[in-house]
This record gives C-alpha cells, sequence and structure tokens, in this order.
C-alpha cells in the first residue's frame, strides 16, 4: 500500500515536472544559512572553510573534481578552462605557494592540492574573442566547487596571489587570462587555525533575493 502510495506521488511530481530539493544541511550551514526559498543543499552546504589537515590527497579523490569542472557548459561548447595544479609533496609545490600573499600562505600550507585556473580568450573553433570565457570558466571552477564539497573536501577559492608572477612562473601563455586559484584539502577543526581565522571560519550570508534578480530594467540608485 505504501509502496504504491509512494509511486503514484513520484510519478505525479514528476509530471508536473518538479523535482524536491534535496534537505540534508550540513549542522554549520543549518545555523547560518537562511535561504528565501527552499534550494538543493548542495548548493547551501558549499562554503570555503581555511582548516585543513595537511594530508595528500590521491588521484582518485582529486581528479573526480576536475571531471566535474570539464562537465560545465560554454558558449559554444568551446570549454576555454585550463586548470593548473600542483599536489603536496610534488617539486611544483613550490611554484604554486610562493605564488600566494602572505595571509594565504598561513592557512593553504596545510593544502593537498592549490590551483591556477586560467581561460582562453578566443574561441578555439575559429580564433574569434569569446564575450564568455571568464564566465564559462566561473562554472566550472563552481561544477569543481559543488563537487569538492559534497565529498566532504575544502575547496577554497583565491586572488590574493601575484597574476603577473603567474604567468611567468607557470609559462602560461597570452592569450589565456589568469582567473583565479584555488586550495583543496581535507578539512580539519577550526581550532588548528590562527585565533584570528578560527573567528571567520563559518558560512557567510548573501545578499537579499531582490538585489539579485530583477525583474526588467537595472535598477536606479
Ligand atoms: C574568485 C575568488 C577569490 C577569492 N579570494 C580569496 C582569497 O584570496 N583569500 C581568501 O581567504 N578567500 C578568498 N575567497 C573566498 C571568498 O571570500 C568566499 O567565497 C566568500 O566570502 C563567500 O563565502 P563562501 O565561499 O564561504 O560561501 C575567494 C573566493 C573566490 C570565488
Amino acid at each position: 500500500m505504501i509502496h504504491i502510495l509512494l509511486t503514484t506521488l513520484t510519478l505525479l511530481t514528476l509530471s508536473k515536472g518538479i523535482t524536491m530539493p534535496a534537505n540534508d544541511l550540513s549542522p554549520e550551514v543549518k545555523t547560518k544559512r537562511q535561504a528565501t526559498y527552499p534550494i538543493n543543499s548542495l548548493i547551501l552546504n558549499r562554503w570555503s572553510p581555511r582548516s585543513m589537515s595537511g594530508e595528500s590527497m590521491s588521484d582518485e579523490e582529486l581528479l573526480p573534481l576536475f571531471e566535474a569542472a570539464r562537465w560545465a557548459p560554454s558558449s559554444f561548447n568551446d570549454q576555454p578552462w585550463v586548470i593548473l595544479y600542483a599536489k603536496r609533496g610534488t617539486p611544483e609545490w613550490n611554484l604554486f605557494f610562493d605564488l600566494l600573499v602572505e595571509p594565504n600562505k598561513t592557512w593553504v600550507k596545510n593544502a593537498s592540492a592549490i590551483l591556477v585556473v586560467t581561460s582562453r580568450e578566443t574561441f578555439e573553433r575559429n580564433g574569434n574573442p569569446s564575450a564568455t570565457h571568464s564566465y564559462d570558466t566561473g562554472a566550472s571552477w563552481m561544477a569543481m566547487a559543488l563537487e569538492g564539497s559534497s565529498r566532504g573536501y575544502v575547496v577554497h577559492g583565491m586572488s590574493g596571489f601575484d597574476y603577473k608572477k603567474a604567468r611567468t612562473v607557470l609559462e602560461i601563455p597570452e592569450g589565456y587570462t589568469v582567473e583565479a586559484m584555488a586550495a583543496i584539502g581535507k578539512p580539519a577543526p577550526k581550532e588548528q587555525l590562527p585565533e584570528g581565522l578560527q573567528k571567520i571560519e563559518a558560512p557567510s550570508g548573501r545578499k537579499p533575493l531582490n538585489k539579485v534578480a530583477v525583474h526588467g530594467k537595472f535598477p536606479k540608485k
């Protein structure tokens, strides 16, 4: 009987094209984040912790995050992103780590991988400038962040680094924008962070919905 009821409910839901958002918020998100409308918990559960354990990640652990980035949508499916990365304990690690500003170094030292995300400025198919290469690459970063956070890893974006040095040291050619860096790692208790960072180790809030999505013309000040 219950089985029939559940099947009927599922069919009714699918026939209306409605899917229910998953609702398993993590404990820290539950107390800090309030969505205006119920949305998939994957979105709310992603945030940017800084406390990481200093452990290494195997390719089996790390590469699925890049796989997620691979499947992001892009204009003409041109996939302009190229993600450079260095794993901890490899000769490349210091090349990436040394690009960071000092405040980022204090916590990224415990990451398992450091990334520099780049984006091709022209379409591979015809060489024309792409108006959306950064937008597309941002989508791939978000796919990676969601995949990583849903697997329980820290994925934390960074713009606090030397962009010019990144291009030189990592031999990034002209025609590719250096977009951002990111740190990936295994989570650790926040007590392992310096005191100042412990205070801000929590999911953040957001602007109200009506500032983000505006019906019609751009709002006047
Ligand atoms: C492109 C980008 C650059 C960022 N740069 C830094 C950074 O240099 N250092 C840092 O500690 N956090 C950095 N962050 C993290 C943001 O501060 C964080 O994403 C934002 O406050 C929203 O919080 P949440 O990710 O926890 O939801 C960056 C995030 C992004 C997406």
